[in-house]
């Protein structure tokens, strides 16, 4: 007999392996449904697809993270993200912000990430060792979306702290924990001032949140609420994923040796790499969404109101899109689709600049410490609802030089 299918997104087992439950999923149960923590799940591709097209059906208004739910159109009290809008009102604040991160503007930026992350590596490249996660990975993602922002460089260590805090749940609990809800009050509380003092013409720089002050959605300025909930979206979003993404790709790469000796040897393989490590792990594991009406698929009956699930980790592995390889990383696959980043009205603004980051410090890492093994018996996971990745991955390598043109 199997085991009963239970599917908790917080439980710490399935962090550590997902996928055989994401398998049974998608065979079993593919609309699941969770009567303790109630909420549907979609598993299979082609489902998952579909509802981050429907916008209609499957709607961001009522929360985007099972633990941030709340009735449609019950508005947050502190903030408004367009990750949690609708079209039309989405559309237009979209639009606001996105030619800011469009691939032309983000390849601009290329120098000053490469920069960026030399500058982490150098902290650590003659010793032979790193945590990557605390060193390089998890470090460098906060100053490129800051110096996108316009955030100044005293402030991105507490922003880092925070934003790990704030993301941070526990064992099997859709509970917010009180650490992480004061850590996301206290990046609240730092950007209300923030853009005070931005408003008071007393922030150097300039940078995106400077820019958005003086935009106009529909013939008026942006709210205080929208205002900040861009400031706190860029944060969260541009920061951990991102981290996260870097530090499964080596961990990946360090358990595929012929595949991670093939990206030293040639690196013009390391964009498929990161598409494939997006695919194959994405740091984003699911979204929630709120049903506007009933639903009827695979025999099962969604209602209006209730919460669903769309698993892009179980979807990008699924055999009906990928085929009998689905689940293995392979960087020579190069699939047409995949929903690493999501889809539709939704998809990852920050898709270019993730992937110009993931690229670049790939690049860097394979270049300057690609002999690097990784202490798999002391690699610590990062344990929060959506976000998968390492919060430590301690690796050795060959030492080696700090690079001269560098600066500090
Ligand atoms: C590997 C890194 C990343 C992954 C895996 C990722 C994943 C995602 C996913 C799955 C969505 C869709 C959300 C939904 O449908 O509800 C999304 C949206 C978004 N992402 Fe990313 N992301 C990454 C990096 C970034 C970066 C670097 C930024 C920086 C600007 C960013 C900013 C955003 C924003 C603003 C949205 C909301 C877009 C909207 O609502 O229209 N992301 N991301």
């Amino acid at each position: 007999m199997a085991e009963p299918l239970e599917y908790n997104p917080y439980a710490f087992t399935v962090h550590d392996n997902p996928y055989v439950t994401y398998r049974r999923l998608r065979d079993e149960a593919p609309v699941y449904w969770n009567e303790e923590l109630s909420f549907w799940a979609l598993s299979r591709f082609e489902d998952v697809l579909d509802a981050f097209k429907d916008y209609e059906t499957y709607s961001s208004r009522g929360g985007v993270a099972l633990e941030g739910r709340r009735p449609i159109d019950k508005a947050h009290p502190k903030f408004q993200e367009i990750i949690e809008m609708d079209p039309p009102e989405h559309t237009a604040l979209r639009g606001l912000v996105s030619r800011v991160f469009t691939v032309r503007r983000v390849a601009q930026m290329e120098d000053e990430v490469r920069r960026i992350v030399n500058h982490y590596i150098d902290t650590v490249i003659e010793s032979g060792h790193a945590d990557l996660m605390a060193d390089v990975a998890g470090s460098f993602p906060m100053d490129v979306i800051s110096a996108v922002l316009g955030i100044p460089e005293c402030d991105r260590d507490m922003l880092r702290d925070r934003a790990d805090r704030g993301l941070t749940r526990e064992d099997g609990s859709l509970e917010i924990p009180i650490e992480a809800v004061e850590a996301i009050l206290e990046v609240l509380a730092y950007f209300t001032e923030d853009l005070e003092r931005r408003r008071a013409g007393e922030v150097p720089g300039g940078g995106l949140l400077s820019d958005l002050l003086g935009l106009e959605v529909d013939g008026r300025a942006l709210t205080e609420l929208e205002l900040l909930g861009f400031c706190l979206l860029f944060t969260f979003a541009g920061f951990e994923t991102t981290a996260k993404m870097v530090g499964n790709a080596v961990e990946l790469l360090s358990r595929h040796p012929d595949q991670r000796a093939a990206v030293v040897a040639d690196p013009s393989l390391i964009p498929q790499t990161v598409e494939e490590v997006v695919r194959f792990h994405s740091s984003t594991q699911y979204m929630h969404r709120t049903l506007t009406r009933d639903v009827e698929m695979h025999g099962q009956r969604m209602r209006e109101g209730d919460s669903v699930l769309l698993l892009i980790g179980a979807a990008n592995q699924d055999e009906r899109e990928f085929g009998p390889t689905a689940g293995e990383f392979d960087i020579f696959r190069k699939p047409d689709r995949h929903v690493g980043f999501g889809y539709g009205v939704h998809f990852c603004l920050g898709a270019a600049l993730a992937r110009l980051e993931g690229r670049v410090a790939l690049e860097e890492i394979h270049r300057r410490m690609g002999d690097y093994t990784v202490d798999h018996d002391n690699k610590v996971r990062f344990h929060s609802g959506n976000v998968s990745g390492w919060k430590n991955l301690p690796i050795s390598f060959t030492p080696a030089s700090r690079l001269a043109s560098v600066a500090g």
